[in-house]
């Protein structure tokens, strides 16, 4: 079989998914790269030996009839626009996650993926996660009982270096970090827990972040950028020269099944870790560490006072990679999905879910913690996804 033939459209950080994606002779091959910088483009050149074909502009790698499908990896607000272009020239698309910064913009996308036909994946590589797939395992052998309440804690070290000093800092590029970075463990949620996001609440502010200095407008991020771990956190700087985003959140969701969920984000913690607490009607879970050879601990038996140690407890397995093994295992599905369709561990609809929470939870951090209502996916768009991206027979 023909080697799956790749185009990356945008190559910063990320382009370690695009490295998981160059397996030339195993199933896909980067045949061609683009980027707006010509020194990002020439300088991640050197890592796809295969890449014969470079540009600044995607709509000449979306011309290309040698390229079969792409990657596109390039800031949150400029999703929208770069997804429907590729979805039009017909190339199946590998969109990095947040789908879009609007419920707006991921609801053209979908629409567009139908209206051409082209098969449209959204790249949620936490459902790949070893800890992430653990956790709903243990949940769906039923271990501790139905879901009934999921709390998650999220601990951002690096949030300086990684969220406030660039294009992610300001809220015209990307919402929020309740939704840029958040839509990850909304997604999670919703996975473990069966349903999706009918309400929301959520409070937050700029606590750490408003007051650390910033770049003069015009200034790029400093080659040793992410080099700059300085501690405590309040000796920070350099940051992007537009800083709105909050820093510290917290989210409460009510899913259509009933279960009540919350989720908790800070930016300026010493450490960098999720934990995950799952309540159901017959015990709980929970985890400790998120990676490869990581905890989750399920009490299933009581009452009783705290105990440290639980009845029963699981061993994320090994797994090698980016993202504790997530990038491989996703970029594996991805070109399974490009080849036959089908079904998949991850889901565009359920991408739009969590973004349309993340972003009506924002709105309402910025309105005094009113809740809203998500408003649900249009049922006969939500159907043809349903049905694995095909029109009714
Ligand atoms: N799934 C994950 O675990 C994960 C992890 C990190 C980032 N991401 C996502 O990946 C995306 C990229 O993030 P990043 O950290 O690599 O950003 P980045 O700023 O490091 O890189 C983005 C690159 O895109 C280029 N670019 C911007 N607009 C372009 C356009 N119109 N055409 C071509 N190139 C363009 C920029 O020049 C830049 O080199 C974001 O959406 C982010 O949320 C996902």
């Amino acid at each position: 079989m023909e080697d799956l033939r790749i185009g990356v459209i945008g190559l910063g950080l990320r382009t370690s998914i695009a490295l998981a994606a160059d397996r030339p002779g195993k199933g896909a091959v980067v045949a061609a790269l683009c980027d707006l910088d010509p020194a990002v483009l020439k300088r991640q050149s050197a890592k796809f030996p295969s890449a014969g074909f470079l540009t600044r502009d995607h709509r000449e790698l979306l011309d290309r009839p040698d390229i079969d499908a792409v990657i596109v990896n390039t800031p949150d607000d400029t999703h929208e626009a770069l997804a429907i272009d590729a979805l039009r020239a017909g190339k199946t698309v590998y969109l990095e996650k947040p789908m879009a910064i609007t419920i707006d913009g991921c609801d053209a996308i979908l629409r567009t993926a139908r209206e051409s036909g082209t098969r449209l994946y959204v790249g949620h590589n936490m459902r790949h996660m070893g800890v992430v797939r653990l956790m709903r395992d243990i949940i769906a052998k039923g271990v501790i009982g139905e879901p009934k309440t999921v709390w998650v804690r999220h601990f951002v070290g690096y949030g300086t270096e990684f969220y406030y000093k660039d294009w992610h800092a300001d809220r015209t590029r990307t919402t929020g970090l309740l939704l840029q970075k958040a839509t990850h463990d909304i997604d999670v949620v919703h996975w473990l827990a069966g349903g999706y996001t009918t309400r929301v609440n959520a409070l937050g502010d700029l606590l750490l972040h408003g007051d650390l200095p910033r770049r003069a407008p015009g200034t790029p991020r400093p080659d040793d950028w992410l080099m700059e771990n300085d501690w405590p956190p309040t000796a920070r700087k350099d940051l992007n020269p537009v800083v709105d985003v909050e820093d510290v959140s917290v989210m409460n969701m009510r899913l259509d099944n009933g279960v009540i969920a919350a989720y908790q984000q800070c930016h300026f913690t010493p450490d960098y870790v999720r934990n995950y607490t799952v309540i159901g009607s017959e015990g709980r879970l929970e985890n400790f560490g998120d990676g490869p050879g990581a905890t989750v601990k399920v009490w299933n038996t009581g009452p009783t006072q705290y105990r440290e140690d639980c009845d029963i407890a699981y061993k994320v397995p090994d797994a090698q990679g980016t993202h504790g093994g997530a990038d491989v295992q996703i970029m594996s599905e991805f070109v399974r999905f490009a080849r036959e369709g089908g079904v998949t561990d991850t889901s565009p609809v359920a991408a739009r879910m969590s973004v349309a929470a993340g972003y009506l939870a924002t709105r309402s951090l910025r309105d005094g913690g009113r809740p809203y209502d998500v408003p649900p996916l249009d049922a006969d768009l939500a159907a043809y996804f349903d049905r694995g991206q095909q029109e009714a027979a």
